[in-house]
């Protein structure tokens, strides 16, 4: 099969791995993917969100599957173009994508379904949300209703801070449109997990539990980023709450828009807070997550073009995936200043030092290949704001994350930073 890749981070990179690994891909390709990805797929210069570009490139080289990893494209309605143009393509449709497109369009579904979430409000208007927030004690949480790459959310420790998201949101309109509505909602407590799973429309298989790390600093300090870091399984998912957000999450979701008329397929991810009252839905996305995928794709033993072709053809039922048990963790190596302002086309050093090493892989998210300044030889230089996932697998988390550090202390990269904590929550559950 010649297989196309969609999207440049390491989410995509995974995938890129793992579909190469796949006895059914023959070419692989990736638009326009990163310096990492060059290594096991050709790259494509069209953009992710270029989607006439994108089509035009499938039909001319008969694409036989089309994997989009990232949310723009898909809420933009890939799927819908592709699968009109008779392409294979794996994830859900433009009305299906709207789960994680639009925030108020989940809220509304999760109320009209039953499922678990934080009590909200929608607000159009400014003054009226601000006119909420004088009745409220915080700490509140603020949401932009539409796609904001991941800053569209504003935890508030005070109505001061709520105030002033609802002003950049609604007065200063720094979202754009996607800010014409926002969500003013309960704060939850408890731990976070990841619960994504693929369907074809009908049927659920389930990937491997895992969790991210969204803030910059250790400790889970500074602001919220794409993730620093994520490990699998999350062992705060036991079997027993892993069963009740099936049952009271994700099947509702699928029944309910397949009774829609809209079937679901490809990838759906719930974001859980496990609250002390039980799973409570965060977000939904219709996509795999990253970093999750890092840390997920390594331990699936089962081909994942085999699965997406499922998804595609709606053959799920009575199918399951085989996982290594030992866990595994990703630790992003971000630029300086990231989520800030930072620098790029810096050489990154060390990579190859890692590659002999067993049960370690090293994603790529912000790279391209560059030619080093000293002699002109090949290399890679820093090209976005997270730039590696070093990843590791570990005979139990500890050792894995003792893997992952050990690799990872082997490249560096001026103003390298990384958090020094990543999985320490499950250690902590373990112990
Ligand atoms: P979202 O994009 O909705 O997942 O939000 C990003 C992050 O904001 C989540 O991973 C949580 O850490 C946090 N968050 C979102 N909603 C809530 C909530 N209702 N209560 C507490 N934290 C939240
Ligand atoms: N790791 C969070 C996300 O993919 O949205």
């Amino acid at each position: 099969m010649k297989i196309l890749v969609i999207g440049s981070g390491g989410r995509e990179h995974a995938l890129c791995w793992k579909i190469a690994k796949s006895k059914l891909c023959d070419k692989l390709y990736a638009a326009p993917g990163n310096g990492g990805i060059s290594e096991t797929a050709e790259l494509v210069d069209i953009k992710a969100d270029d989607i006439a570009g994108l089509l035009k490139f499938a039909l001319e080289k008969k694409i036989d599957l089309t994997v989009v990893g990232p949310e723009v494209p898909l809420v933009a309605g890939i799927v819908d173009k592709f699968a009109s143009a008779g392409l294979k393509v794996f994830g859900p449709s433009k009305s299906c994508a709207l789960i994680e497109g639009s925030k108020v369009f989940s809220k509304e579904l999760m109320n009209r379904w039953g499922i678990p979430t934080a009590d909200f409000k929608v607000f159009d208007n400014a003054n009226e949300a601000l006119k909420y927030l004088d009745g409220k004690k915080a700490p509140l949480v603020v949401k932009a209703d539409g796609l904001c790459a991941g800053k569209g959310v504003v935890v508030c420790k005070t109505i001061a801070s709520a105030k002033d998201a609802v002003n950049e949101m609604m007065v200063k309109r720094s979202f754009g449109d996607a800010a014409k509505k926002i969500i003013i909602e309960e704060c939850l407590t408890g731990e976070e997990a990841s619960i994504i799973v693929v369907s074809d429309g009908k049927s659920v298989v389930p990937l491997a539990s895992s969790q991210d790390h969204k803030r910059i600093f250790d400790g889970d300090n500074g602001p919220n980023t794409g993730g620093m870091g994520a490990y699998s399984p999350s062992p705060s998912v036991t079997d027993a709450i892993f069963k009740e957000v099936m049952d009271k999450v994700i099947y509702p979701v699928i029944s309910g828009m397949a009774g829609d008329g809209k079937p679901y397929r490809g990838v759906l991810y719930a974001g859980i807070m496990l609250t002390k009252e039980g799973p409570r839905v965060l977000e939904f996305n219709a996509r795999f997550g990253d970093p999750e995928t890092q840390a997920i794709v390594p331990r699936l033993k089962s081909d994942l073009v085999e699965l997406m072709m499922r998804s595609i053809d709606g053959k799920l039922e009575n199918y399951s995936l085989e996982w290594d048990r030992r866990p595994c963790v990703s630790v992003v190596a971000s630029a300086g200043g990231y989520p800030g302002d930072y620098e790029k086309g810096i050489e990154v050093k060390g990579i190859e030092l890692v590659k002999p090493l067993k049960d370690v892989v090293v994603f790529h998210a912000g790279t391209k290949s560059g030619r080093r300044a000293t002699d002109g030889s090949s290399t890679f230089l820093t090209n976005g704001g997270r730039v590696l996932n070093v990843t590791a697998l570990g005979s139990d988390i500890k050792d894995a994350i003792n893997n992952c550090y050990n690799a990872l202390g082997k490249i560096s990269f001026d103003r390298m930073h990384y958090r020094r904590d990543i999985g320490h929550r499950a250690v902590k559950v373990q112990n």
